[in-house]
């Protein structure tokens, strides 16, 4: 979660770090800090709890002429916001600060090895011992690097870890232990960086090698060298990735949830481009997709994995798996995979959904599968990311940088390649009548105007939006594919505007939901058109009776719940089977505008951070 980065090079480092740490703070914004190194071994450091706003104040005008630094956003595990937890953390003497993003799971028995010879902790978090065992190894063996490896090998959990010291002020040593968040090496012109997320680095370089679990980076301005867990020099190969400046500005919009939002048509275009083929009417998913159709027909059994938005998106992707390709497919939260010691083979080809490619679940669950010897492949919105070099296959959500905290254009860019991936697996196995995908191909390809025609809703779900935002309970109910969307759109509501909403299948409600209803709770009824429609006019009917509000979204030209739901809000064509795809904005968009009308802070909402790196 807590978001890293570091420099050492030509220029003043301290605005490089602090300009990183805006590029971060959606990973934690419960405190940040810097420490920086100057030529003369002095070290200056500066903490802030809260938002980064509060230390770029802060350090307003004291910044020194530094050839290195670091710097550190918090999302608190141990230890509750404040100065003291904030990191960097320093050891006694202050010759060494460490920034750190994971969890130290034996820290007390660590810490009570220095306690009891007289030490002191400035701080409840489990970060600070590193910094006392980084500074007795290097003590010990006089260089930081072999230092920070022998300090790894104490540590129990999954970690990201840069440490620097006052002997060599311009080297900056970073380790990754499991699966605790991406470390990032950015190669500059005589200046080296290191970050937890490529996009922290982007703005200043191209030029970067993702570090593996058990890898360490040595890394000064004129070059960069990387060890393994035993100390062996390796190499490390180094890739240019893409960047587009213009993504990741808010531009004319308030806040980044609503541009991202807004973003959606043309996710949905770059998703579908070059997968759709409307003139050989198939999809293609090229080197995406890496088995041959003997290992395919091998397939018995699909299982999806993922956490939080991208589990719903792979709620959606298990029916069209299930109805396309004609292959028994279960959906997993992955945090739940992991441990429940699942039954999987190499017959069961395991699909993960992770726009980040570090949520730390998601990555022990993909470890678990490949002991298995399963086949996979991972959905991912950041190319070269952990997930993506754990699976076998990716597909890219082609979303660009997403920066809101609530993820929403992900959601969509999602579905999207988990519906080729269905059609692709449905005509390899012969399971997928040829007229079904022409008909789902041509579909896909008038998706991107029907979900820009969505965004039309946009003033009638403000006016909702402020007639409901006071209320503090909600129920979201779907059936089918629309179900996944009531869970996201309860979801989304709770995220950004902190109200109570439950996400329920409607069938489920009688039997213990209902129970909330009153005229004080809203209920957000799906009731699209896909054979399951009546049986949600009945569910409407029964919260109607109980005098419970209902907005009802349904299908383009459905006028059969008018006078029956308290509002109606219609959705544009498309197929049944893409409905999620315009049905999910109302649901954002409602989220979105009762956040505002809170007053709540929308896109970095309180407790939550973007890429969750600890379990
Ligand atoms: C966090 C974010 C969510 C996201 C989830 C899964 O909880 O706040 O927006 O859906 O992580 O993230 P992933 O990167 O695995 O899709």
């Amino acid at each position: 979660m807590c978001g890293i980065i570091g420099y050492t090079g030509r220029r003043p480092a301290g605005p490089i770090v602090i300009d990183g740490l805006k590029r971060l703070e959606y990973r934690g914004y419960d405190s940040a800090g810097i420490a920086l190194l100057d030529g003369d071994h002095e070290l200056y450091v500066a903490r802030s709890v809260g938002k980064l706003d509060r230390l770029d104040a802060h350090v307003e005008g004291t910044l020194p002429p530094a050839v290195a630094g670091i710097g550190h956003t918090r999302w608190a595990t141990h230890g509750e916001p404040s100065d003291a937890n904030a990191h960097p953390h320093l050891d006694p003497s202050g010759r060494v600060a460490i920034i750190h993003n994971g969890i130290v799971e034996n820290f007390e028995t660590l810490r009570a090895r220095f306690t009891d010879r007289g030490a002191t902790f400035l701080s409840a978090t489990d970060s600070e011992v590193i910094a006392h065992i980084v500074a007795e190894q290097l003590e010990a063996s006089g260089d930081l690097v072999e230092a920070l490896r022998l300090t790894t090998l104490q540590l129990e959990g999954a970690h990201a870890i840069v440490a620097v010291a006052t002997d060599e002020p311009g080297r900056l040593v970073a380790a990754r232990v499991g699966n605790a968040g991406g470390v990032v090496v950015g190669f500059g012109d005589g200046e080296s960086f290191i970050a937890s997320d490529l996009a922290a680095l982007l703005p200043n370089t191209r030029r970067v090698a993702f570090l593996d679990p058990g890898e360490i980076a040595d890394v000064r301005a004129d070059g960069v060298a990387f060890i393994d867990g035993e100390g062996r020099a390796i190499e490390k190969a180094v890739k240019t990735q893409p960047y587009d400046p213009v993504a990741a500005v808010k531009g004319r919009y308030k806040h980044f949830m609503l541009k991202e939002i807004y973003e959606q048509p043309e996710t949905a275009l770059d998703a579908v481009r070059g997968r759709y083929l409307p003139d050989l009417a198939r999809v293609s998913l090229g080197d995406e997709f890496p088995f041959d159709a003997e290992r395919v027909r091998r397939i018995r059994r699909v299982i999806l994995i993922a956490m939080g938005t991208s589990m719903h998106a792979a709620m959606v992707g298990r029916h069209y798996i299930e109805r396309l390709a004609r292959i028994p497919a279960e959906i997993d939260n992955a945090a739940e995979f992991r441990y429940r010691q699942p039954v999987i083979d190499d017959e069961t080809l395991v699909v993960s959904v992770a726009q980040s490619g570090e949520t730390v679940d998601t990555l022990w669950a993909m470890e678990e599968a490949r002991a298995a010897g399963c086949p996979q492949l991972t959905v991912c919105n950041t190319p070269g990311a952990q997930s993506t070099r754990v699976a076998d296959g990716t597909l890219l959500m082609r979303a660009g940088p997403e920066i809101a905290v609530a993820s929403t254009k992900t959601m969509l860019g999602s579905m999207i390649a988990l519906h080729a991936l269905a059609l692709h697996l449905g005509r390899v196995r012969g399971t997928l009548d040829e007229a079904v995908e022409a008909e789902q191909v041509a579909a896909a390809l008038r998706a991107p105007a029907a979900i820009g025609q969505a965004l039309l809703l946009e003033p009638r779900i403000a006016q909702l939006a402020s007639r409901y935002a006071q209320r503090e309970d909600f129920l979201f109910l779907g059936r089918g594919l629309s179900l996944p969307v009531a869970l996201e759109g309860a979801l989304k509501l709770k995220e950004v505007s902190y109200i109570h909403a439950e996400g329920y299948p409607a069938g489920e409600m009688k039997h213990g939901p209902i129970a909330l209803i009153d005229e004080n709770v809203p209920t957000v009824a799906l009731a699209l058109d896909d054979g399951l429609r009546d049986k949600m006019r009945s569910n409407i009917e029964q919260l109607k009776a109980r005098r419970g509000p209902v907005i009802a979204i349904v299908s383009a030209g459905d006028h059969s719940l008018d006078g029956v739901a308290d509002d109606v809000i219609e959705l544009p064509p498309i197929d049944p089977l893409l409905s999620p795809l315009v049905s999910v904005l109302p649901m954002q968009l409602l989220a979105y505008h009762i956040a505002v009308e809170r007053g709540a802070d929308v896109d970095q909402p309180r407790n939550l951070a973007k890429t969750v790196t600890v379990e």
